[in-house]
């Protein structure tokens, strides 16, 4: 699986620690979009890039981190096709997942711990969307 992943300067830290982890990771490729220091950028740039990598087709999963999660998902949810999902546990990821078909995971690096955020990560990729009833209502979104 092709993941791009971006980062403002709130998820600096932790993107380095999870692409520790997801790098010893068989099957993942990981396309790194940036930022890789804590100069002070603007977040939907970097939502921006992942979003486009998706849209094209270079990835088929994304991963952004802001402080919060919250102006990424933002960001990121403007995109057609874009599903979003701001986890903060590993129920709320395996249902954006199995219900929404999340196809970007959010976090907020200044409010989930890493140990949590590597454990949201191992379901949200794991995890397949079920479809049936929720492929209507993913439909229905982009009507
Ligand atoms: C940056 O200071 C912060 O506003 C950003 O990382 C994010 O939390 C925005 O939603």
């Amino acid at each position: 699986m092709i993941i791009a992943i971006a980062n403002d300067h709130g998820g600096t830290e932790l993107k380095h620690f999870l692409l520790q982890q997801m790098q010893k990771q068989e099957g993942l490729k990981i396309i790194d979009l940036g930022i890789n220091d804590l100069h002070s950028v603007d977040y939907p740039e970097y939502a921006g890039r992942v979003c486009q990598a998706l849209r094209a087709g270079e990835a088929e999963r994304g991963i952004l981190i802001c402080g919060t999660g919250l102006g990424m998902s933002m960001a990121a949810n403007r995109y057609p096709g874009i599903r979003a999902a701001l986890c903060h546990d590993e129920f709320t990821a395996r249902l954006s997942r199995q219900h929404n078909d999340a196809n970007i995971l959010v976090l907020g690096g200044r409010v989930t711990g890493a140990p949590v955020a590597e454990a949201i990560v191992q379901v949200w990729l794991a995890t397949a969307f079920e479809g049936g009833r929720h492929q209507r209502r993913i439909q229905l979104m982009d009507k």
